[in-house]
């Protein structure tokens, strides 16, 4: 039997219950994975909570990093022993015991340990699209970062200023105001306290930001816009604060000639190349220093109802694990 964090209905986190499983037999193409350490991300809330709808019952999580046990007959890219990661749907990384596609894992260098693989997999990922791929940030640049402080942000500002951008991050607490410089952000503003569209005006002498990476959404969203140079870069890429409803194309886009794009993890990481692609890029980050992680809290599975409520309540102040 193998213990599982599952969801039968949407709701607060008193929704994940543990349960004990049967593991499903192995297809050909699949992969047994024990999982060693599990990543903690704000997806994870937007499926309990039925904010992205999933068929229920379902496990909970995308990301988790461990040691093959057991392939498949066609399995040819990974054997028993390799550590790999994954950021990836078969929705289920809160588990001990993982069944996974080959396809959708990477193999891990042994450099990397299984709790830092399992924070930077799906958080490295989306770091290294959203710099390289969704927009190509380069030098000299202003780019404008919400929620600096998280587990996305501290990754996005140390390689973002790795790159020799600017970085200006903004944070909801004063107490994390020295965590996002910590990570690389030239200008921190609390946006809870400050104007932060008139902060970046002052910052860049009136111009307004390059880029806006934005994964607060609904309140940041409006305000955003202010900040945006002309003709700037709107990446819209998550909901911590709930989603952005409407787009209106006349009112939000045409004034400033503003390019927008609402990209993710899985289509940014559809075939085979682009997953290593990616992922290589994550771990060859991570290896030559350019971004390092420290984990902030570590939970065991029983605790999984408490990690969702420390990340939803903002009280988390860099990434979290959970430890099977
Ligand atoms: N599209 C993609 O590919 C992709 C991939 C990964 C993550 N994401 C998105 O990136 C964002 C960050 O993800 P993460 O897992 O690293 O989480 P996180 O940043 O560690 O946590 C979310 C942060 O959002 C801020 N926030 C602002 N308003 C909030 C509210 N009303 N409720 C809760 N938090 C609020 C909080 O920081 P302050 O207190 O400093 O405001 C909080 O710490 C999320 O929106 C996530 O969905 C998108």
């Amino acid at each position: 039997m193998v213990k599982v964090v599952e969801i039968t209905e949407f709701g607060d986190p008193s929704v994940l219950k543990i349960n004990q499983k049967d593991l499903q037999k192995l297809q050909p193409n699949e992969v047994l994975v024990e999982n060693k350490s599990i990543g903690l991300n704000f997806i994870d809330t937007y499926h309990r909570t039925g904010l992205y709808p999933i068929p229920l019952p379902s496990g909970i999580g995308l990301e988790a990093a461990g040691v093959v046990k057991e392939v498949g007959p066609d399995v040819k890219l990974f054997k028993a022993g390799d550590h790999v990661s994954h950021a990836s749907m078969p929705i289920g990384a809160y588990s001990e015991l993982q069944i996974m596609p080959e396809a959708k894992l990477v193999k891990v260098p042994k450099s990397i340990n299984f709790e830092e693989a399992s924070a930077i997999t799906l958080k490295g990922m989306t770091c290294e699209y959203l710099l390289h791929r969704a927009y190509k940030a380069k030098k000299g640049e202003v780019l404008l970062f919400h929620a600096a402080a998280g587990g996305v942000g501290q990754l996005f500002c140390q390689w973002a200023k790795a790159l020799g951008c600017t970085v200006i991050g903004t944070v909801g607490s004063d107490e994390k105001i020295q965590i996002a410089k910590k990570n690389g952000c030239d200008h921190v503003i609390n946006y809870s306290a400050q104007d932060f569209a008139a902060e970046v005006l002052k910052i860049t002498n009136g111009k307004g930001a390059d880029v806006i990476y934005d994964g607060v959404g609904e309140k940041t969203f409006e305000k955003s816009l202010e900040a945006i140079k002309l003709r700037g870069m709107f990446i819209s890429f998550g909901n911590a604060s709930g989603p952005v409803k409407t787009i209106d194309l006349k009112k939000h886009l045409a004034p400033k000639a503003i390019f927008f794009t609402r990209p993710s993890v899985m289509p940014y990481t559809a075939t085979r190349e682009e997953l290593e692609l990616s992922a290589g890029r994550v771990f060859e980050a991570m290896e030559s220093k350019k971004i390092k992680i420290d984990i902030f809290k570590k939970y065991s599975l029983d605790e999984a109802r408490k990690s969702h409520e420390d990340l939803e309540s903002r009280k988390l102040l860099g990434p979290a694990v959970l430890i099977p």
